[in-house]
């Protein structure tokens, strides 16, 4: 039996033994205070974002969910980060696939941010792509997209902070698509 630890269903990280990572009971720890979580929503709410869809494919497909809290994280090396919910399924596949690609969405894809927001196998239907070099979906009109190898991932709560190793990339057309205050909207200069 292996005294290593990992990932458990849900990309909850766990010691040996399953027992919680010293993160784990850090961030516990820290978290005394009481904060109100829908006033915590709006405030937070107002910090205005791109939108991205994180995809990846393995042997059941291609698979993807709409995510807000992606961002470059350094320059040298090149890195990202997001965050994934433990709820996440689309999550587990990219723990075990490894490679995921961020598409920035542009403002005409507001359908597609809507669409992989749900939880569906069919999330792929009628939506254009092509493989990256990792196999990763590229979604046809991206605004942008990264392709990147899973680094790793530490606890963030009910989130993971994953982050990844950037590999490849590139820009398309339009402009962005954006999320504020709980809607989707437009970027005006
Ligand atoms: C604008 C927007 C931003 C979102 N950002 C995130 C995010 O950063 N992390 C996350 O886990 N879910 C985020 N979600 C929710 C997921 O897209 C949603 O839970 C989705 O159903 C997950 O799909 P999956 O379970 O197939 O992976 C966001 C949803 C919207 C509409």
């Amino acid at each position: 039996m292996t005294e290593l630890g990992g990932f458990a269903a849900g990309g909850r990280p766990v010691g040996p033994g399953g027992r919680q990572t010293d993160e784990q009971d850090d961030l516990q720890r820290r978290s005394a205070p009481t904060i109100d979580t829908a006033r915590y929503r709006e405030v937070l709410g107002h910090f205005a974002t791109g939108v991205a869809v994180v995809t990846t494919a393995d042997d059941d497909g291609p698979a993807g969910f709409t995510c807000q809290a992606f961002n470059a994280l350094s320059l040298e090396p090149a890195l990202v980060v997001f965050a994934p919910s433990r709820m996440s399924l689309t999550w587990p596949r990219i723990e075990t696939t490894r490679v995921f690609c961020g598409n920035i969405l542009s403002e005409s894809q507001e359908a597609l941010g809507r669409v992989f927001a749900t939880k569906s196998d069919r999330k792929f239907e009628g939506v254009g792509w092509r493989p990256g070099t990792t196999g990763s979906p590229i979604l046809h009109d991206a605004l942008a997209w990264v392709e990147c190898r899973l680094e790793v991932a530490h606890d963030g709560g009910d989130h993971l902070v994953a982050i990844g190793r950037v590999l490849d990339m590139g820009v398309g057309k339009g402009h962005p698509l954006v999320f504020y205050r709980g809607g989707f909207g437009r970027f005006e200069a």
